[in-house]
């Protein structure tokens, strides 16, 4: 069946509800070039002011998934169950959570994004390791899965291609942030990879793509409805990104935090996170295993040094380290109280980890220690921050920035909870 583009626009622009007909036409047509993309854009805004009801999210995303090809992981011989996090400041749980899981005993099919903006991408952070590959063929990712129960890649080009497309149309026309078009956007990629499974950390806060609680649980829920449609048990944790996780912001630093915490220390934030993430990754496939026993037991790591190995890096190579350092310190005695998540990512993307174009390339030894977080008490003169760039011109700006980030106080802020709920 075929429409006139111009009257799938007016039908939403007039707050109308589209027909599975014209769902399935439009995204179709777009990606074969035929619907242009200032129509696109049109119904793409169109979207965000007067929303989608749940069937159009549906079919939405059924197309967008038809728009390509779905892996079929059943050959892997163990559950697949994957993890997606809407994306955040200091966000490393991929990397220790990937071989975490793998280790007991799932196989963990991680399609993985870069950063774009002030928010940190997990191949970038890969990248950091000697020799890493993010590319795998179909083939290559299906067969790692099998053998070491992990793989970390980029998407091949056959999967959503509708919404690669779209995507960077959104990028460029102020619809990122329509609630449909980013569930549909994320789910389809994950239902597409073929994953039995997906747990989703749904972040809020200041760092977060949603800053209001309110909007990151109608996403969560948003999500969860459509993986449940697709077969795909779906379970999403609501987290808190107002603070940067963990002490390290960048690549190669963020990559040296994963290694402690698989080492069996670490951030406490990103200890929990990493163990309730991966709780409900065994409990969403039914494997009865504690995660604390394959880090105490050191299973965690060989199998994080297998995934290295395996995807061409080396895993006893030097992490690349900055040399130009400078330090924000305390101006008088007291407490941390804020650190502004958003300031900081925008403070390490100045430093150079971060890129403005997505063909732009990083620096990853470029990020930001934090000595202190809310909380703590600090003398005068302590250092709370620690900032790190390959090129001291790139100091300046972020330092700036970084000033502007952090808040002092005399008596501790209230506590925080990092995990605020769970949509199932
Ligand atoms: N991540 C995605 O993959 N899509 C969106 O729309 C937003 C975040």
């Amino acid at each position: 069946m075929s429409f006139a583009a111009v009257d799938v626009i007016r039908a939403k622009r007039d707050k109308g509800v589209l027909s599975d007909e014209q769902i399935d036409w439009v995204v179709a047509a777009y990606t074969r070039g035929e619907v242009a993309d200032e129509q696109m854009s049109a119904l793409a805004m169109a979207i965000l002011l007067n929303g989608m009801t749940p069937g159009e999210i549906a079919r939405w995303t059924a197309a967008m998934i038809a728009s390509g090809e779905r892996l079929d992981l059943s050959k892997v011989g163990r559950p697949t169950v994957d993890k997606h996090s809407t994306g955040g400041v200091g966000d490393k749980i991929t990397l220790p959570l990937t071989p975490l899981v793998a280790a007991c005993g799932a196989a963990v099919p991680q399609l993985s994004g870069r950063g774009l903006g002030h928010t940190g991408g997990t191949l970038d952070k890969l990248e950091a390791i000697r020799g890493f590959g993010t590319r795998l063929s179909n083939e290559e990712f299906t067969e790692q899965l099998r053998s070491i129960g992990a793989a970390i890649c980029a998407a091949g080009d056959g999967l959503a291609p509708a919404d690669r497309k779209l995507y960077a149309l959104r990028d460029v026309t102020g619809t990122v942030e329509a609630i449909p078009l980013i569930a549909s956007s994320i789910m389809s990629k994950k239902i597409a990879e073929g994953t039995s499974a997906l747990i989703l950390d749904v972040k809020f806060g200041s760092g977060a793509f949603m800053r209001e609680v309110a909007d990151a649980r109608e996403l969560a829920r948003t999500m969860v409805e459509l993986g449940k449609a697709h077969g795909v048990t779906t379970v999403a944790l609501l987290t808190d990104m107002e603070v940067p996780l963990g002490r390290a912001v960048g690549h190669s630093v963020e990559v040296e935090e994963s290694l402690e915490v698989l080492a069996g220390g670490g951030p406490q934030d990103v200890v929990t996170l990493t163990l309730a993430l991966a709780r409900e990754m065994l409990d969403a496939v039914g494997l009865d295993a504690d995660p604390q026993d394959a880090i105490a037991s050191g299973r965690a790591m060989d199998s994080w040094r297998a995934l290295v190995r395996a995807q061409g890096g080396d895993p006893d190579a030097p992490l690349p380290v900055a040399n130009e350092v400078e330090t924000i310190t305390a101006a008088a005695d007291g407490f941390v109280s804020g650190l502004d998540a958003y300031a900081v990512g925008v403070a390490a993307w100045r430093l150079g980890a971060g890129r403005a174009r997505k063909e732009d390339p990083v620096s990853t030894s470029a990020g930001i220690i934090l000595h202190r977080k809310p909380g703590e008490p600090v003398h005068a003169g302590d250092v709370i921050m620690e900032l790190r760039a390959e090129d001291a011109a790139k100091l300046p700006a972020a330092l700036e920035v970084a000033r502007g980030a952090v808040t002092l106080a005399e008596a501790p802020p209230a506590k925080r909870p990092l995990i605020l709920d769970r949509i199932s």
